[in-house]
Formats: structure tokens, C-alpha cells, sequence
């Protein structure tokens, strides 16, 4: 692997089989520098969590944490649900800012994105998104905003994303992204 080889960890926040999001992130980690490598999380055995869990970690938080402590960078994709992020995402994230695994996200860069079926593309998702990317200390990519709507229009069979005008932020947004962790 070269020296200059960074590591970029997706997170869905949806945990659905065919989820947009987990389509959004596999589009967007083809815009990342060849030179970048990318892991998509598996949050879906992570359990609800709980302060006395601390002292004997479950597995799937220590797989998550040790992944999150690989990572240079972030790229989250999430859903809206009753105007915020989804609670899968909201607990692995809880998991990770904590001590008891030597909070492994701080001062990190983080891009974020989300898509909905419906018109609203993750706006208001987003904007509670940004308050914990602030709590959590991470580094954010500001612009430009990525959302997608009408999702379920938007992808083709194989899982490519169709939408030009969206395909070329998503691009723009990758590159601050690898911009920002190459800069580390
Ligand atoms: C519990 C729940 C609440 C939802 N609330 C909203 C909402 O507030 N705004 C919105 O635009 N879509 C809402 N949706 C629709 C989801 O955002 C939409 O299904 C999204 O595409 C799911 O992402 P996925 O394709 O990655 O699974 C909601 C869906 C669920 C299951």
C-alpha cells in the first residue's frame, strides 16, 4: 500500500436491503482517489446502547470501534425519519463517542449525504445531523450539501445512480472529502 493511501469508512444509516443510501455510498466511494480505500460499516449487529455495556464491550461495537479508529475520514448517508436521523445511525454513532473506546471519531473528516423516496432529500435529517457532527468534535466537510429525493427514481438495475446534475455534487463532495483528509 502506497504512503499516501487513506482510509474513508461509509455508514448507512439505513439497514434496509436495497437501502438508497448503502447505493448512495457504493456511488460515491468510485469518486474517491484510487489511492484511497473505502469500507462500508456493518452497524446492524450493533446492540442498543447501555452505559454498563462499557466495561465488557459487545463484539460488534469493539469490530465497529476498531474500524472507526482505521479510519482518516468519514462518509455518512442518511435517511430521514420523523425529520431526524435514523436511530440505527444515532446509536452506532452514541457507541463511538465515547471514552470507553477512546472516542475514535474525533477531530476526523466527515462528509455527509442522505436520500428519501419522498421530496424532501434529507434536509432536516441533515441539519440534526450537523449538530452531533459538532458534539462529536468531527471535522465536516461543509459544501456542497448532497441530498437526493425521489430516490426509488433514481438508480438504474445495477445500482448506479442516474441523476447527472446529483452525480456531479456527489463528485464535488468526495473530492473536499479526499481534499480535506489528504490534507491530515
Ligand atoms: C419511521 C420512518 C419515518 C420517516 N420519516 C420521514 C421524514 O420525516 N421525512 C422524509 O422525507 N422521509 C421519511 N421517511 C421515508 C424515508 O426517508 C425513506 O424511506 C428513505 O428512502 C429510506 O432510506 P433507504 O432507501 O436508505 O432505506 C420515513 C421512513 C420511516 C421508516
Amino acid at each position: 500500500m502506497s504512503q499516501t493511501s487513506k482510509h474513508i469508512v461509509g455508514i448507512s444509516g439505513s439497514l434496509r436491503k436495497g437501502s438508497h443510501n448503502t447505493l448512495l455510498l457504493q456511488q460515491a466511494q468510485k469518486f474517491l482517489p484510487e489511492e484511497y480505500r473505502f469500507t462500508l460499516a456493518d452497524i446492524s449487529q450493533i446492540p442498543l446502547y447501555n452505559q454498563d455495556d462499557e466495561s465488557n464491550l459487545p463484539e460488534a461495537v469493539k469490530q465497529f470501534a476498531e474500524l472507526c479508529h482505521s479510519a482518516d475520514g468519514f462518509l455518512i448517508s442518511t435517511p430521514e425519519y420523523n425529520h431526524q436521523i435514523s436511530g440505527v445511525l444515532k446509536n452506532a454513532l452514541d457507541w463511538v463517542s465515547r471514552p470507553a473506546v477512546q472516542t475514535p471519531l474525533v477531530l476526523k473528516p466527515i462528509a455527509i449525504m442522505g436520500s428519501t423516496m419522498g421530496m424532501g432529500g434529507t434536509a432536516r435529517a441533515q441539519t440534526n445531523l450537523r449538530n452531533l457532527l459538532f458534539a462529536m468534535n468531527m471535522d465536516p466537510v461543509n459544501r456542497p450539501e448532497f441530498q437526493l429525493s425521489q430516490a426509488h427514481l433514481k438508480f438504474d438495475e445495477s445500482g448506479a445512480l442516474t441523476d447527472e446534475n446529483r452525480l456531479k455534487i456527489l463528485q464535488q463532495l468526495i473530492e473536499n472529502l479526499a481534499a480535506k483528509v489528504g490534507q491530515r
